[in-house]
Formats: C-alpha cells, sequence, structure tokens
C-alpha cells in the first residue's frame, strides 16, 4: 500500500471536472451496466418491482405503477418533514414501518436494495438535482467536511483519490470522480448488489480509517456531499462494477 501513496501524493490537487461514473467504466463494463441481460443486478430490480406490488397494503396500492417514482432518485438525500436527512434507502424503509405497518426490510438486505433498486432505475438517465437549501444546508456542510477531511492511516482525504487522481490507475481500479449515481451497483467482487454505504465503508477502509455503520450520519451527509457534486449527472442505478 505505501508504494502507491507515494505515487498518488506528489501530484498537485486541481480543480477538475467532474464526469460521470460510466465514463472511468472499462468499454465491457459499460456496455454490460446498459444490458439488462448480461447485469445480474437487474434480478434485484425485478424482485424489488415484485415487492412494491405484493401484499394488501403494497407500495403500488398508495403510489400506484413504480413508474410514478420517475425523477424522485435525482432529489435523494432529502430532508424529512422531521428534520431527519434520509437517502432513499430510508425513505422506503420509513414507508414500510410507517405507512405499509410492517417490520423494517434492514439496512443492505435483498429486499431493500432490490426495492431502492427499482425505485432509483426509474430515474436512469436523469440529471441529479439534489436540493441543499434550507435544512439541507447543514448537513451539505458536513458532508462536505468529511470530504475534504484527511483520514486514516493513510493520512488521505477523499479528493485526493477522487479529484486528484481521478482518471489513474490504483490497484486494477480506474479512479473515478467518487459519485454514488451508479448505487444500488452489483458489484463483481461482492458478487451481489450492495448500496452506496457499504462502498463507502470499502473506501474508509482502503485508508485505513473509521468505518462507519451503513446509515450513519457520517455516510448519510457525505451521500448528500456526493449528489451534490453529482448534480448534472445521469443516475446510473443499477450500477455495474469491478
Ligand atoms: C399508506 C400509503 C403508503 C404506502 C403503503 C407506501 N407509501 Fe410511500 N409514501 C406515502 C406518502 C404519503 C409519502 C409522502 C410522504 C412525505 O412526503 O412526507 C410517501 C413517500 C414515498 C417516497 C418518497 C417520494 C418522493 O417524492 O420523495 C418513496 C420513495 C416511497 N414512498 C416509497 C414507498 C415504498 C417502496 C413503499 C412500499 C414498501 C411505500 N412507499 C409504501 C404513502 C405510502
Ligand atoms: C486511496 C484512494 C481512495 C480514497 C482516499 C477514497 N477512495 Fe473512493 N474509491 C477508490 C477506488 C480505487 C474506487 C474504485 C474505482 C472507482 O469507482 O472510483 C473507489 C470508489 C468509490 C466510489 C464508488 C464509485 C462508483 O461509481 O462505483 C465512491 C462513491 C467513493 N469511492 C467515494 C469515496 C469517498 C466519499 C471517500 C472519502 C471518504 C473515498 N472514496 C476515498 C479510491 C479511494
Amino acid at each position: 500500500m505505501r508504494w502507491l501513496l507515494l505515487a498518488l501524493l506528489p501530484l498537485a490537487a486541481s480543480a477538475q471536472e467532474i464526469r460521470p461514473s460510466q465514463e472511468f467504466l472499462s468499454p465491457m463494463l459499460r456496455a454490460q451496466q446498459e444490458d439488462p441481460s448480461r447485469h445480474p443486478g437487474w434480478l434485484w430490480v425485478d424482485e424489488g418491482e415484485a415487492i412494491w406490488r405484493r401484499g394488501e397494503r403494497s407500495c403500488q396500492s398508495c403510489h400506484g405503477d413504480i413508474a410514478a417514482m420517475r425523477g424522485v432518485a435525482t432529489r435523494y438525500p432529502a430532508v424529512a418533514s422531521d428534520g431527519q436527512l434520509l437517502n432513499l434507502e430510508g425513505r422506503i424503509e420509513r414507508c414500510r414501518v410507517e405507512n405499509q405497518g410492517q417490520a423494517a426490510f434492514g439496512l443492505e438486505s435483498e429486499a431493500l436494495l432490490g426495492l431502492t433498486a427499482a425505485v432509483a432505475r426509474q430515474s436512469r438517465g436523469m440529471a441529479m438535482s439534489v436540493p441543499v437549501e434550507g435544512r439541507a444546508a447543514a448537513f451539505l456542510e458536513e458532508g462536505r467536511a468529511f470530504y475534504e477531511t484527511r483520514q486514516g492511516q493513510l493520512n488521505l482525504s477523499c479528493g485526493q483519490c477522487h479529484d486528484a487522481n481521478a482518471g489513474r490507475r490504483l490497484r486494477g481500479d480506474v479512479i473515478s470522480n467518487g459519485l454514488g449515481t451508479g448505487y444500488p451497483a452489483y458489484r463483481l467482487e461482492w458478487n451481489m448488489m450492495g448500496s452506496l454505504h457499504r462502498r463507502l465503508r470499502a473506501c474508509s477502509l482502503g485508508v485505513r480509517a473509521t468505518q462507519f455503520p451503513l446509515g450513519s450520519r457520517e455516510y448519510l451527509t457525505l451521500e448528500l456531499y456526493l449528489a451534490h457534486r453529482a448534480r448534472g449527472m445521469p443516475v446510473e442505478a443499477p450500477g455495474l462494477r469491478r
């Protein structure tokens, strides 16, 4: 790990334009991401759509066809009426408990990943435009501070990889701008679908920093900042990753 950081650090951070995550994928992976017949993540989408319709007080019974969720993912994370910052998973869990009257699915459960992917997929190709005014502003600043702080034994900020070294190779990966637009994503290394927070835990571990829990305030505010960085970029969920 040390040698590779020596290779990274001398590069001066410079303001660079942010590019969609799909532009950093290998041509093969990018083509596969666009082809449902070669993208295992769509199995989760199909399951999510089935759950959407299932049961007496189904999601569908209140919201109608899942196509009604078009555009929703471009606006999350968002501040709920009680002032809490919710990402799409959190918003769905809240409906599950408060509106459906059922036990929460649980973060990283197949059902929640499937539903989240099925909802996010309705916004595929649409531009991210998360609101950051009003009550979201303080959360955004928290996320920005997290992003800019050097962390872990390797003492690296997110931006030292995802801004200063975007486009360069690191252990077989091409470093992207670190956006959340492809999540939930099917990652070949996981052999399954996973959330953005799971991916963030992997980056925290990569620099030997604290791994925060899935759904933690740290990762939620960071997710909001990443969504703001991604404004104008297309939603790619369900993504396909190495
Ligand atoms: C009893 C009716 C009801 C059921 C059942 C229900 N919801 Fe909702 N849902 C709502 C209402 C009402 C809102 C708007 C709440 C608000 O804005 O505070 C909402 C909001 C949402 C949103 C955010 C939409 C937006 O524009 O921001 C999502 C996503 C969502 N629901 C998903 C689901 C899913 C998935 C299920 C099934 C697991 C479900 N809901 C079940 C009533 C329901
Ligand atoms: C040592 C370099 C390094 C640091 C520091 C780092 N990451 Fe990453 N990150 C990577 C690599 C490599 C990948 C996999 C390739 C890619 O998608 O960029 C990755 C992937 C990601 C992804 C998934 C992108 C996608 O489309 O699949 C996100 C989001 C992300 N990082 C966010 C962060 C955040 C936020 C931080 C700070 C807490 C951070 N990373 C710190 C190297 C780093």
